[in-house]
């Protein structure tokens, strides 16, 4: 992703520098824009736990590096396999609901035991976080591709007015690697000429809408408006939206897609409208392993802190605010699951299938 004519990637290795990595601090955007190293395995659970980094493929992507940085730390005299599973699990608790994190450390895990010696352990840790990360953009672009068919179709009947498509969360580059899942295909249809314009749900409790969707698709230039989460219903009912697409954190076998909370409601809202929605779907995101998504998955619970407060700029510094009163009681769940019938079809790197068994595994048959 470029800003200003430098070519950034959510998260890397230091250029100068292996055993630091390098990722976009988010908590600060859209007002501050600082790349932060982290240098141990502790900071890299602090990034993830605290949401220096967030989405799902980026969380992923992150803990690789968090497990590269591991081999840095082994003690003398001590079992590598007892080792490597403690900090794997250290950092599987970071955030439990994606299950991008779990699919990293596992591929992870291959690398770093069995091998030589340690020097061989940090290349052979140090080439598959390369892999896993190289690999997001790849399928983040096949996601755009398949995606842009959608628009395409959409804007073939919209005689050249702009193809209206909202979103929910940040699903963009900043929770990936690069390119995102959900911006992808806007990406795109953007940089193709196609007449597009995002509704930017501002996301409440964390703002990803408001903070980092609507900056990502600012540096892009892509044509956008910021709503409230409310607003998206209405905007439905009245013919303001084309399409609905979202990223998601763990979408069972079965076609059931946690993501972002909010995403049910804008789900019902579309399917009573006849509005397409569509999940952004990389196959590192979908638990092939996992029939009852609502019996089976972790629903993060996050600080109440975060209902509570809102964090802005004033005066030129981010402050926090509180907006209730201060001894009221908040809940903050963090995700939510909209059920496989009210989704469209999900945009895989494989081809767009049917939220069902049947079509997930015929596109991808060696998971069966
Ligand atoms: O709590 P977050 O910010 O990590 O949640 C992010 C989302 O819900 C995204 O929509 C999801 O991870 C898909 S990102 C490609």
């Amino acid at each position: 992703m470029k800003i200003k004519d430098t070519q950034y990637r959510s998260v890397k290795l230091h250029p100068d520098n292996d055993k630091i990595i390098q990722i976009v601090d988010q908590r600060w955007l859209p007002h501050k824009f600082i790349i932060a190293d982290l240098k141990s395995v502790k900071d890299v659970e602090m990034a993830i736990k605290d949401m220096w980094v967030r989405g799902a493929p980026l969380i992923g992507a992150t803990a690789a590096w968090g497990m590269y940085l591991a081999t840095f730390e082994i003690p003398a005299q001590c079992s590598l396999q007892f080792y490597f599973e403690d900090i794997y699990h250290r950092l599987l608790k970071t955030r439990p609901t994606a299950v991008n994190l779990k699919w990293a450390l596992d591929q992870m895990m291959d690398a770093v035991l069995d091998n030589d010696s340690i020097a061989e352990t940090q290349w052979y840790a140090k080439t598959r976080a390369q892999f896993i990360c190289d690999g997001d953009v790849e399928i983040n672009k096949k996601i755009g591709e398949f995606g842009l068919k959608i628009i395409e179709e959409i804007a073939a009947k919209k005689n050249n007015k702009p193809v209206n498509i909202l979103t929910h969360c940040n699903a963009g580059w900043l929770a990936t690697v690069d390119l995102g899942t959900a911006t992808s295909p806007l990406y795109l249809a953007h940089d193709k000429g196609i007449k597009i314009h995002v509704w930017v749900d501002e996301t409440r409790p964390r703002n990803q809408g408001a903070n980092i969707t609507a900056w990502e698709l600012l540096q892009h230039e892509v044509p956008h408006t910021l709503i409230v989460d409310n607003a998206g219903g209405h905007l439905m009912q009245n013919g303001f939206v084309d399409v609905v697409i979202v990223g998601t954190d763990r979408t069972s076998v079965r076609g059931d897609v946690c993501n972002k909370i909010g995403t049910y409601l804008k789900a019902l809202a579309a399917y009573d409208n006849r509005i397409p929605f569509y999940v952004a779907a990389p196959s590192s995101s979908i638990d092939f392993k996992m029939r009852d998504a609502f019996s089976e998955i972790m629903i993060e619970q996050r600080n109440a802190a975060e209902v509570k407060y809102v964090q802005g700029l004033h005066n030129n510094e981010i402050k926090s605010v509180l907006i209730a009163p201060s001894e009221t009681p908040a809940i903050n769940y963090a995700f939510d699951i909209t059920p496989a019938k009210y989704v469209t079809g999900l945009i895989t790197e494989r081809g767009i299938c049917q939220p069902n068994e049947e079509d997930i595994l015929n596109l991808f048959p060696q998971k069966k």
